[in-house]
């Protein structure tokens, strides 16, 4: 098939077109910016240039041309970004960008459509969720985003659309062309800049069972369907334990009720836009775990038979990763980077502080 990516330059995206492409499909991708495919791809063994069109998923005209000719579509492009002060790029692109690029889609006689949504959308507080469960009501702005997004794709659904939602959890793994909100918290968990963690807890996944769940639907002919992408329900005590157990690091952290965090990261959030750099205290995030909703994956683990590594390996991947990339030293890679490391200890590619 020819499918559609948007996002392709991002971490799902990227990871997504790589799927797409080994399973023999011809990608299009709708880009903002050109020069950022090489970057996104070429580190997942994609160097033969790329069919593209330039332009914005809010703007209808070149959604509209990268649609064309196209006989299916993944709209993996988003704001994904807890901090603050993304709040109106958020809120300003990802409703706006997924009924553009989902009615284009519709009205090009796309099959599938596949709409990457977030399994934020369903957040209920102390629920387990499927991915049939009603929509989240809360009102902050990047999980009002994704529950705005989905449902309006739900809403096509109900006319009978051949729409496939996928709801991916917090996302890690190798290969973040932009260093995206979840690896960022990752590299600054590792760097010290997490001593507390609310409680609660979230669902995580790795970017290339995102991936694979991406490239397994993508068949013609099977009507509208509703995936949570497997992984794990992971809270503080796991992500440390299994942080410590692949880097071999104490990591101390201290364990805070959500409850009380939720006032003082929300006072954060009101101070965040006024300052230039990021502080490590994201709303958003706090709310997500607080409301400690857990996923019910089994749907896509029967049908679409992905089976989710284990949170170590993703972890072992993305701490790796980071290291390689210089966000983080072989200090704070601790023993992921054990392969990496000349006769000094050091990486060559030390570059984290
Ligand atoms: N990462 C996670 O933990 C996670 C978890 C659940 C769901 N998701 C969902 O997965 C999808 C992809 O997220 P990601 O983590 O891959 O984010 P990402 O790495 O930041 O990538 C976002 C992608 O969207 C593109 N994009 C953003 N705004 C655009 C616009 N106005 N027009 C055209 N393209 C635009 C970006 O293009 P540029 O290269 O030009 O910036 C980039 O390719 C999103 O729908 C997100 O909500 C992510």
């Amino acid at each position: 098939m020819r499918v559609l990516v948007t996002g392709g330059t991002g971490f799902v995206g990227s990871h997504s077109v790589a799927a797409l492409m080994r399973a023999g499909h011809d990608v299009r991708l709708l880009v903002r910016r050109a020069d950022r495919i090489a970057p996104a791809l070429e580190p997942l063994g994609i160097t033969a240039p790329m069919d593209h069109i330039v332009g914005d998923v809010t703007d209808p005209e070149p959604v509209a041309r990268a649609v064309a000719g196209c006989d299916a579509v993944l709209h993996a492009a988003a704001v994904y970004n807890l901090d603050a002060r993304a709040s109106r790029a958020t809120t300003e692109t990802n409703l706006p960008g997924t009924q553009i690029v989902l009615d284009a889609a519709v009205a090009e006689g796309c099959d599938p459509i596949v709409h990457v949504s977030s399994t934020v959308a369903l957040t209920r507080r102390g629920t387990t969720v499927t991915p049939d469960s009603p929509l989240s009501n809360l009102r902050s702005p990047y999980i009002a985003s994704k529950a705005a997004s989905e449902q309006y794709a739900r809403s096509l659904q109900d006319w009978g659309a051949p729409i496939v939602i996928v709801q991916p959890g917090g996302v890690y793994g190798p290969h973040d062309p932009h260093l995206s909100d979840q690896m960022r918290r990752l590299k600054d968990v590792l760097k010290g800049r997490y001593p507390m963690w609310p409680t609660g807890g979230y669902h995580v996944v790795d970017v290339r069972d995102v991936a694979a769940v991406h490239a397994a639907v993508m068949v013609v002919g099977q009507g509208p369907r509703r995936y949570i992408v497997p992984g794990d329900h992971t809270h503080g005590r796991r992500l440390f334990g299994a942080l410590r157990a692949v880097t071999g690091r104490r990591l101390p952290f201290l364990t805070v009720p959500s409850v009380l965090m939720l006032p003082i990261t929300w006072s954060v959030s009101k101070i965040q836009p006024f300052v230039p750099f990021h502080i490590p205290a994201d709303h958003e995030g706090v709310l997500i775990n607080h409301n400690v909703t857990r996923c019910d994956d089994s749907r896509a683990r029967s049908e679409v038979g992905v089976v989710p590594r284990s949170l170590e390996d993703s972890l072992r991947d993305s701490v790796r990763w980071l290291h390689e990339h210089g966000h983080v030293s072989v200090r704070q890679a601790g023993l992921t980077a054990g392969d990496l490391t000349g006769p000094s200890g050091r990486s060559p590619r030390d570059g984290g502080r």
